[in-house]
C-alpha cells in the first residue's frame, strides 16, 4: 500500500506506539493510582513472536516508526534480544524507547548494540528525594547515571521528559531547562493530563508558563518543526547543545497533526490516548486469523480514529479522567 494508512481526517498514520508490558519498577503519583494498580495475567500479556508479528503487519501497511513502551518495558525479561529482532524487521526504519531509565546504565551497551540509537528518559527532577517522593523509589542516582551512559554510548537524541507540575516540580523548570546548556540532552516539559484525579487542577501548570519562566532566563530560538518531532515544540538557548520541548495535550491541541497508533501490553489497538475503545487483536492473533485478517481491524480501527481528544470540554474543563492508568496504555 504505497499511500500508507490515512485515517477519516486525512492524517497519515505511520507511528507506532508498543506497549511491551503493564508493569513497572516505579509508582509515579500521575500514573498509579492510588489504591495500587493490577497486573494484566502473564498469559495476557502478548508473546514477543506475537509482537513481532503485529509489527510486521503494520509495517506493511505503512508504519515505519515504531517506539516501544511499557509500563517500564526495561523489566520484562528478554527485552534486549526483542529490540534487536524488531530493529531487523524489514520496513522498521526507526526503532526508539521510553523508559524511566532506573535499569538504562547496565544495559546502555546492549541497547546500542541492538541497534536502538534513540531514547527517551523520564525525569521531573534533579533532586533525588523529590525523585523518591514521586516515584516511589529512591533511584534518582541510577537514573543519573542511566542518562550519563547514554550519551557515553552515543544516542542521540537523548530526550528527558519531564511532567510540570505546579507546586512539585515549578521550582525547578528553569534549572531542567537549563541542562540544555551543559548537555546535548532535549529536555521536554509535559502538561499534567488527567489520568489520575487527585489533585489535578492544583497540579496542571500549562506549557505557556513554563516557557515563560524559561524565557526570562534569557532569550530562546525557536527550532524549526517537523522531521519526527511528533507533538513537540523546540527552542533552544543560543549556542546549546541542547533542545527545549514543550508537550502540551491540553492547552494546544495537536491532535490535527496526530500520526500515531498504539497497542498495549495486551494486545488492544487504540487508535488515540484518550479513546474509551480499544480493538482487540490478542483474540483473532491467537485464534487463527491470517495477517490479512489482522490488517483488516487495523485498517478499520484507523477509519475511526477519533478527530481529537475531548477532555478541555464540557462544564468542568480538566475534570474528565481518564479511562485507564497511563501504565496499562503505553504512553
Ligand atoms: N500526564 C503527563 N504525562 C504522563 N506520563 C505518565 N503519566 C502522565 C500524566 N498523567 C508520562 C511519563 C512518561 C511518559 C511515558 O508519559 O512521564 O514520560
Ligand atoms: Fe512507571 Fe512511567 Fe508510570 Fe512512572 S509514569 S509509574 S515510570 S509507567
Amino acid at each position: 500500500m504505497a499511500q500508507g494508512l490515512i485515517d477519516g481526517y486525512q492524517r497519515q498514520v505511520d507511528y507506532l506506539r508498543l506497549s511491551v508490558t503493564d508493569r513497572c519498577n516505579l509508582r509515579c503519583t500521575y500514573c498509579m493510582p492510588a489504591g495500587g494498580f493490577r497486573y494484566l495475567p502473564h498469559e495476557a500479556i502478548l508473546r514477543y513472536e506475537e509482537l513481532l508479528r503485529l509489527v510486521r503487519i503494520t509495517t506493511g501497511l505503512g508504519i515505519h516508526k515504531v517506539r516501544v513502551t511499557g509500563g517500564e518495558p526495561f523489566v520484562r525479561k528478554g527485552i534486549v534480544s526483542f529490540l534487536e529482532r524488531l530493529c531487523a524487521v524489514s520496513g522498521v526504519d526507526d526503532v526508539s524507547v521510553t523508559t524511566n531509565g532506573v535499569l538504562l546504565q547496565s544495559m546502555a551497551k546492549d541497547l546500542w548494540h541492538a541497534g536502538i540509537r534513540r531514547i527517551n528518559v523520564s525525569l521531573d527532577t534533579l533532586q533525588p528525594r523529590k525523585y523518591a517522593a514521586i516515584t516511589g523509589l529512591d533511584a534518582f542516582d541510577a537514573v543519573w547515571r542511566g542518562l550519563s551512559a547514554a550519551l557515553d554510548h552515543g544516542f542521540s537524541p537523548v530526550k528527558i521528559n519531564v511532567v510540570a507540575m505546579k507546586g512539585i516540580n515549578d521550582d525547578e523548570i528553569e534549572t531542567m531547562a537549563q541542562l540544555t546548556l551543559a548537555y546535548p540532552f532535549h529536555v521536554r516539559f509535559i502538561e499534567l493530563m488527567p489520568f489520575q484525579p487527585d489533585a489535578y487542577e492544583e497540579r496542571y501548570l500549562a506549557s505557556d508558563l513554563v516557557v515563560e519562566k524559561i524565557e526570562a532566563l534569557g532569550p530562546l530560538i525557536p527550532c524549526p518543526s517537523g522531521n519526527g518531532n511528533g507533538p513537540a515544540r523546540y527552542y533552544q538557548f543560543p549556542g546549546a547543545p541542547g533542545k527545549i520541548g514543550l508537550i502540551s495535550p491540553m492547552s494546544h491541541h495537536f491532535c490535527p497533526t496526530c500520526n500515531r497508533l498504539r497497542i498495549t501490553a495486551e494486545g488492544s489497538l487504540r487508535t488515540c490516548l484518550f479513546a474509551d475503545r480499544d480493538v482487540d487483536l490478542r483474540h483473532p492473533l491467537r485464534h487463527g486469523a491470517s495477517d490479512a485478517d489482522i490488517a483488516r481491524l487495523i485498517c478499520e480501527a484507523i477509519e475511526t480514529k477519533p478527530e481529537k481528544h475531548r477532555l478541555n470540554e464540557g462544564s468542568v474543563p480538566h475534570r474528565k479522567c481518564l479511562s485507564r492508568p497511563m501504565t496499562s496504555i503505553g504512553g
